[in-house]
Order: C-alpha cells, then structure tokens, then sequence
C-alpha cells in the first residue's frame, strides 16, 4: 500500500458543499483490493454532516484527539424517498477517544465530529468494497433529509 498525496476525500467535506479553508484534510491509500482507506485530519469543529456509505462495510479509529459519532440505529430504505421521520429512539452518540474505533456494517448513517474547541483530531477509516456512493442528509429535529449523492468521480 501507498499513501497518496492529500486531497478532499469522500468524508473531507461539509454536507453539500465545497472543501473549506478549515474543513479536514484527508490521504487515500492506495492497494490491490476493492477497498479503501483514508487518513483524515479534523481541525477543532469540523465535521461530515450525516451521510451513509451505501452497501460498504467499513470501520474507523482516532489516532489522535477525540471524535464524536452520532448514528442512528435504524435500517433506512434504500431508496425511494426525499424526506423521512425518525422515531424516538433511534439516535446513538459515542466518544472515540484516541486508540477507540468501530466498525459498521452496510448502509451505516451518521455524522462524525470533532467537537474539540481546540484540539485537532486524526482518524483512520476503512472501507470494503469501495464506496460506490455516498448519500448526504440534512436533519431537522427528527426530520431527515436526502440533499445529494455523490460518486466516486466526486471525490476522485
Ligand atoms: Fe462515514
């Protein structure tokens, strides 16, 4: 494996828009799988905004600092839908300190941070099979979103 030079990655950008002076930074490394793996550096406050990663499996590390993942706990559709209520529930929030990570299985919605007023965070994430599409959501209390799909030739 090699890692290849910095650019905007699939999880470096704020939801529905473009890469910001402040907004992650993140390194794909390259290999011989049908897989990816990106090292990502978080500024304080910076993160995804919630999105899936479609039928990927994949999983995630701090190496450094302290990420917050906010997840639901629910099997979405797949398709077929703009807006959708969540029910009382199904949010899920979990601290990864440095050395913590997790794994998720296929069609996985949440939203990473670093809610840290001033110290940067570093994580590794894993993916398999490569990201086919990434679906981004905005919420509005239990009010969820489809705002955009991206493809790989969007991050690529
Ligand atoms: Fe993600």
């Amino acid at each position: 494996m090699r890692a290849r030079r910095p650019r905007p990655g699939p999880a470096d950008r704020p939801s529905g828009g473009a890469p910001t002076a402040r907004g992650r930074q993140s390194s794909a490394v390259a290999g011989h799988c049908p897989c990816e793996a990106w090292l990502i550096g978080w500024p304080p406050g910076t993160g995804t905004g919630w999105h899936d990663h479609a039928e990927s499996v994949g999983a995630f590390v701090s190496a450094a600092g302290e990420l917050t993942e906010n997840a639901l706990a629910a099997r979405l559709p797949t398709g077929g839908w703009k807006t959708l209520e969540l029910t009382d529930g199904v949010d899920r929030k979990r601290r990864l300190p440095t050395g913590k990570g997790r794994a998720f299985g296929r069609h996985h919605v949440h939203e990473v941070l670093n809610e840290s007023p001033d110290r940067h965070a570093v994580s590794v994430h894993a993916y398999y099979s490569s990201l086919p599409r990434i679906r981004r959501y905005s919420r509005n209390g239990q009010t969820l979103r489809l705002e955009q799909v991206e493809r790989p030739e969007d991050w690529q």
